[in-house]
This record gives structure tokens, sequence and C-alpha cells, in this order.
């Protein structure tokens, strides 16, 4: 650092290129690679863009974070970011550009495939084992975008107004979660304003909460061209401006240190931060992170031997072979995944499906598979499944086909219609699958309804109007409403986006070979206008109101007790699941309270399988209004017919908290809270009472708080009411009620009041000296 310059420093802090970061040949300071992600490595090698248009070298295509969160299953998140690692180190990427955790706000947002769940705990959770598994391979994580980016439309400019209570309960908490406990290397900012001021200058956001409340000691990037002004961006705590900026904002930064305006410690500060994980992803993969030896290509470590080949057969102009490492275990790891992770929503017991039976299959995108999502994710996966081919592979019988409807055009084709309807007709059972096609959900824009297309529509009813048993399978991102047609089908399995291997998933879901185990990471309303952001999104052009506070997802439906097609937390097996032997106790008193929570889960079906046992926690509040319960725990267990396993939660005084706003801390109120454990938000299977012995919320006394604040805390109603010219008056509560809103220091102006406004801070300041 010592050894250089304010333009160099500046210079260091943005990037070379669309994905690295400057070298300072003089000091022998290598760059790295970054690299998107978040499902798969998007390594590019000629004509690169942020926007996944242009070519890659193929790599393995998990699972998106739709189908992953869907999982709730951490280790096999874990897993997934060691392959995700592997492969990114093999094509020399040192930052993978994920996970993304922004709550799903509205099924309408357009990159909901891209995120885990509409609950920080679920995206918290499994977003921090990612981050582990794909740092355990020497590749650092850039979680995004931080914070409050939960739409596509206006996202470069709108500005996210959300209060702080629900900030910190709803948006912010899976961050913290990741960044306390799995430590990613990066951040990336989000492209959007919070509260008025760009998440890329946002002081609060990216210095006191991030680093200074939760110990973040990463570097923070900019999301691709995020950054507005770029000098307040460095003041704010921003470290790495990405792409390049061609020198332009660099040279803003070497002039405002030279004017004053920017204090040459923080321009410091950020180029450390830069140097560090340089040193960091030096330290990793030694082998990629070197100086680039004198007349190198403009890649300037294209030293890792699967790189170079795919560069050079690019640059050859013939196609890329395959060249990253493990493609083949990986292969088979994304259909593992990917059968973890699809949702069966509802089976009359028409599946599993045996192999001799009459079935037909149809809809396009069981030929031509949905697997991702449009944007700066897509990658070229290495291989591809369908599920047709993959399904008459484990079929004992022939399996007709028929597409039934074209993907790229929503009308309904009568030909098609007819010859689906045929194949329907000869069949006992008919699979049919659904979904939205490529055009409907992309980064870039949100959706504006939750409808198939029209095509698709009409060939289900096609189907069902006929005597076959229908089984439907979705391929989707984002969620579609089923409500209109789900009491026609026997089956729905909600396979969202799986993956380059989902199409063999869903054949081992259909026949059996895998027990589904997915479990929704998001509630499945009834209708679009059920949805608690439905009048506040996407806002107008510059701001989206976040009227619905904490109350997201099922923390909404629950509240108002409102029907939905499938709950949060929802997923059926092939088996059955019982719950047992609740056992709760409660050690320790207020911020050291910790409650223990143990249960047994038991396959009381015929097959091994496995259960998501959820704990939710309804806590007791008199200051704010609250979820009417809130995910707490998760825990997957696999089980063999018959068995059982006890399963263990511990919850801690945080988990009893709101935050609140006035304290600027977590508070959890005394009283009597109830925890449940169930298989759902809506399957609560055993529940107990807990008596929180704290002391909740204490309101800082001044002359200028309510008369009511003073009344409520004890020390605080003492001092007054000794200190009162008579007081009987107010001992009377209706009396209390009546004008307890009405600060004292303005009571005591009152003509005829009973309460000297001389000495009210002397009093105030009484009662505090006086608390422990
Ligand atoms: C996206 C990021 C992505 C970046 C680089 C942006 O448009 O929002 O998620 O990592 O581009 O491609």
């Amino acid at each position: 650092m010592n050894d250089l310059t304010i333009a160099e420093k500046a210079s260091l802090t943005s990037g070379a290129s669309l994905w690295t970061t400057k070298t300072v040949d003089r000091v022998g300071l290598p760059s790295i690679t970054l690299s998107d992600g978040p499902h798969g490595v998007r390594r590019q090698i000629v004509g690169g863009d942020h926007l996944g248009i242009g070519q890659s070298i193929p790599a393995t295509c998990m699972p998106p974070a739709v189908a992953l969160g869907s999982s709730w299953d951490a280790d096999l998140l874990r897993g997934v970011g060691a392959a995700l690692g592997t492969e990114a180190r093999s094509l020399g990427v040192q930052v993978l550009l994920g996970p993304g955790i922004n709550i799903k706000r509205s099924p309408l947002c357009g990159r909901n495939f891209e995120y885990l769940s509409e609950d920080p705990l679920v995206s918290g959770v499994l977003g921090a084992a990612l981050v582990d598994g794909l740092q355990s391979r020497g590749v650092g994580a850039a979680l995004k975008h931080f914070a409050a980016n939960n739409q596509e439309t206006n996202r470069l400019r709108v500005s996210a107004e959300v209060d702080e209570r629900t900030l910190r309960e709803i948006y912010l908490a899976g961050f913290e979660h990741v960044v306390r406990h799995a430590r990613p290397w990066t951040v990336m900012c989000a492209y959007n304003k919070v509260n008025g001021e760009y998440a890329s200058q946002n002081h609060w956001l990216l210095t006191e909460v991030l680093r200074e409340e939760w110990g973040f000691d990463g570097l923070v990037m900019s999301d691709w061209g995020a950054v507005d002004d770029r000098v307040a961006g460095v003041r704010a705590g921003l470290d790495l401006e990405m792409p390049t900026s061609g020198g332009i904002t660099d040279a803003q930064l070497v002039e405002a240190v030279r004017d004053g305006r920017l204090d040459p410690e923080l321009l410091d500060l950020a180029a450390r931060r830069v140097i560090a994980l340089v040193e960091r992803a030096r330290e990793a993969q030694p082998d990629a992170v070197r100086p680039a030896p004198a007349g190198a290509s403009r890649f300037p470590h294209a030293g890792t031997p699967a790189f170079t080949k795919a560069y050079a057969d690019a640059q050859a102009g013939g196609g890329v072979a395959i060249a990253v490492e493990g493609a083949e275990e990986h292969h088979r790891l994304a259909r593992e995944v990917a059968g973890q992770c699809a949702v069966l929503l509802k089976n009359d017991g028409v599946l599993p499906l045996t192999p001799s039976a009459s079935v037909a299959v149809v809809g396009e995108l069981a030929r031509t598979p949905r697997y991702q999502g449009a944007g700066s994710s897509q990658i070229i996966p290495t291989r591809l499944d369908d599920a047709l081919t993959e399904l008459r592979a484990l079929a004992r019988t022939d399996l007709p086909f028929a597409p039934g409807y074209r993907l790229d055009g929503g009308e309904p084709d009568q030909a098609l219609l007819d010859e689906a309807r045929a194949v329907a007709e000869a069949a006992d059972v008919t699979v049919v699958f659904l979904g939205l096609p490529e055009g409907e959900e992309s980064e870039g824009y949100d959706r504006t309804h939750l409808d198939l297309p029209a095509g698709q529509r009409a060939v289900l009813d096609a189907v069902t109007a006929t005597a076959t048993r229908t089984v439907v399978v979705l391929s989707n991102g984002g969620v579609v409403a089923v409500s209109e047609w789900d009491a026609n089908v026997a089956a729905i399995l909600e396979g969202w986006l799986l993956g380059q291997a989902g199409g063999g998933a869903v054949a081992d879901i259909l026949f059996g070979v895998v027990n589904p185990s997915g479990r929704l990471a998001e509630t499945i309303p009834l209708r679009l206008e059920d949805t608690p952001s439905y009048l506040n999104f996407p806002g107008d052009p510059d701001e989206v109101r976040y009227g619905e506070g904490v109350f997201v997802g099922y923390r909404y439906h629950d509240a108002v007790n409102g029907e939905v097609s499938y709950p949060f937390g929802h997923g059926l097996s092939y088996t059955s699941f019982a719950y047992s032997d609740l056992a709760v106790s409660v050690r320790g008193t207020d911020e050291e309270i910790e409650v223990e929570v143990a249960a047994l889960v038991t396959n009381t079906g015929g097959r091994h399988g496995r259960e998501v046992a959820q704990l939710y926690v309804s806590a007791p509040s008199a200051t704010v209004r609250r979820p009417v319960r809130e995910l707490r725990g998760f825990t997957k267990v696999a089980l063999e017919p018959g068995e059982s396993a006890e399963v263990r939660f511990t919850l801690t005084y945080r988990d009893f908290s709101f935050f609140d706003v006035v304290g600027g801390r977590w508070v959890a109120e005394p009283g009597t809270a109830r925890v449940h454990v169930g298989a759902s938000s809506r399957d609560l299977r055993l529940s107990a009472e807990v008596t929180l012995d704290v002391a909740g919320r204490r309101p800082v006394l001044t002359p200028d708080s309510p008369l009511g604040d003073w009344f409520a805390d004890a020390a605080g109603r003492t001092a007054l009411l000794g200190w009162m010219r008579e007081p009987s008056r107010f001992l009377t509560d209706d009396y209390v009620k009546t004008i307890g809103s009405i600060p004292l220091s303005r009571l005591a102006r009152f003509p005829g009041s009973k309460i000297d406004p001389d000495g009210l801070d002397e009093l105030a300041a009484r009662v505090r000296d006086d608390r422990p």
C-alpha cells in the first residue's frame, strides 16, 4: 500500500474489464477473475457481457436457487457449493458471483428463480451453506444483491421505501445470517436505492450495518453498473466498482482526494480491501493468481489448463470442448440434487407410476426442457437431459408423446390439441408438462400475471376432459397459479427449474426411484390479488413502498388467515410421517434465554423418505403487530420405514424478538410464546407454551415521552407519582388511557396541571440513573 500512488490506489478500486480486477505490475500485484453465478460457472471467453448473452465455457448447470431453496437441505447446498467451487477453480475463477438471497417479496419478480425463499431463515441458512461449500474450494462468494432488490422493474433507479423494522426482520436478516455464519469473501451491493440512497453509496448499509454491526471483513463490490457517484460510494464503504469504468471514475476519486472532498484514508481502506481480496485468492489458488507473464493475453491468469484449452479452441474458431473439472460427477450430483428439490404438491395416489402402467406424455416442455432462467446467471450446460427421454428409459412400455403446444406461441393450436387428446384418451395416466416459456420471466423485467399461457391451459383442459388420470409437472422459475385447474388433476409435481439433469430427476420421482422431498420455500397463492405486495408492486418508477411491512409471504397469509393453494413449507412424500414427543425446556432469562425444543419424527409409511421438520414461533407482543408465527428452525431427516429420529432446535432471545426501531435493538417481550413443530406453516403437528422471563421493551424516558410510557415503566411511574402535586386522579386507569399519548412536557403546560414543568429533565435523569 505504501508504495502505491493515489492514482494507483484509485485505479485498483475499479475493474480492469468486465470480469477482472486491475494488476499493479510495478509492485507485482496480480489480478483476479470474477464470474457469474450463481448456479453454474459462466466463464466467458470471447466477447463478454454481463447479461448472459455472450458465449461461455460449458459448465454444470445445477438447479437454480428457486429449486435449491425448496430442498430445505443445508448439506445439499454445501455439496452444490463445493462442486461449483471445483468448476470455478478449474476455469480460473476466484470469485463466483452468488448466491443471490433476496427475499421473494412478490411472485411477479422476474428474477425469483435466482432467489431462495420468501423467508429470511431459509434464505440465510441455505445461502450460508452454499457459501461454505464454495469457499471450501478456495473460491470466494459474492453475496448479492445487498439490499432490498426485490424487483426488476426500474431496478437501477427505484428506491425501496422500507421501514427499518421490516428491513431488519425480513430483508436484511438473511444477509446477516450468511455474513455472520459463513463469512463470504465479498458482498455485492444492489442497483436500487434503499430509502432514497443508492445501495452503492449507502453508508448505513455498507458500513454501519454490514461491517460495524455484523462484523463483515471482506470486500464490497458494486453490481455491474450500480455506481452512481463513485466518490460517495467510497465514502459509504464501496470498495470495488464493477465492471471497469474506463478510468473515468478513477480520475474522479483522485480529484476528490486532491481537493479535499474525499478523505485519503477512505481511499486507502478501499484499496487495501481490494489487495486483501487478491491476497486471499492468491493464497487459495496460488497457481492461478500470479502476476501476468510478459506478453500474456488479456486474460492474465489463463493459467488453468482447462481454461487455456477452451480459450485456444474458441480462438481456433471451433466449438468449445467441455473443459471443466468434474463434469461427469457433477452431472450425477445435479440429478441427485434436483430430485431433492422438486415439490410434490398433490397426489391422489396416482404417483409413483409403475413401470408397466399405460402412460402418455404431453407437453413440449417434456422434450424441450426449461431448466434455468434468463439473464446474467445463464450458463452453457455440459449436457442436457430431457424428461421424455428419461421417462422412456425408466418405463418398460412405450410412452406415446404429443407436444400439445408450442413454446414460441401462447395461443391454442387445434391440430396439436387434437393430437394431445388422442394420446391421452388411449392412456390410463397422462403426464402433462406445463410451465413458463423462457420469455415470460427473466432478469431485467417482472411478470404481470401468474397464469400459464393460454395454449397450455387449453391442452390441459383437453386432457382432463378425457378419462385419463392427469399428472401435471410444472417448469417455472416464479410461482404460477394452479387454483383454476388444480381440482381437475390427480397429481402436481412442482419442478421449478431443475438444472441440466432435471429431466432425469423428474423421471426418477414419477417412477418412484426417488421419493420426493422438496418443500415450498414460497407460498402458492390462489390469485395474484391475494399476495401481500399486490397494491405496492412494482410501485412508481422512482419509488416502491413496502407497505405490507413484515407481512411478506406466509407471514401475511397466516395473519389474515387467508386461503392459499399450497402453503409455505408444504410438500408431499410417497411415505408418511408422524410427529410426537415434543419436549421444551427453558434456560436463563432476558438476553441469555435459551429454549431447547425436541420432537420425534417417525416414518410411518412403507418407503424410505425425507421429512422437513419445521419449527415456528408465535411470540407475545404488546408493542408492535407481529406475524402469527415465524419460521425459526428447520431440519431435514432421512428415515427408513418405521424409523424415528429426534429433531432438536435451540431458540435464543433473538428468535422471540422484533426489531425495536426506537431503541435500535432486538427486543423480546415478556409473556407466553408458543412453539410449533410441523410439516408446513399450516400443518402444525405439535405445540407447546413457553413463558418468557424477559424484560421487554424499555423506552428511554424523557420529558417528551408520553405519559403512557412513564406509567408503563414501573420506575418511571413511581418517580412521577411521587413528584406530582395531587397525583390521585392519575391513579385511574381510564384517565391515563385517555391522556396517555400526551408528552409529559406538554401536559405540564396545561392550565391547572399537577405536574411542575421545571425539573422534568432532572426527574427523567433520576429514573435513568436508578436503572440497573
Ligand atoms: C446482475 C448481477 C450479476 C452481474 C454480472 C448484473 O446485471 O444483477 O447479479 O452478477 O450483472 O453479470
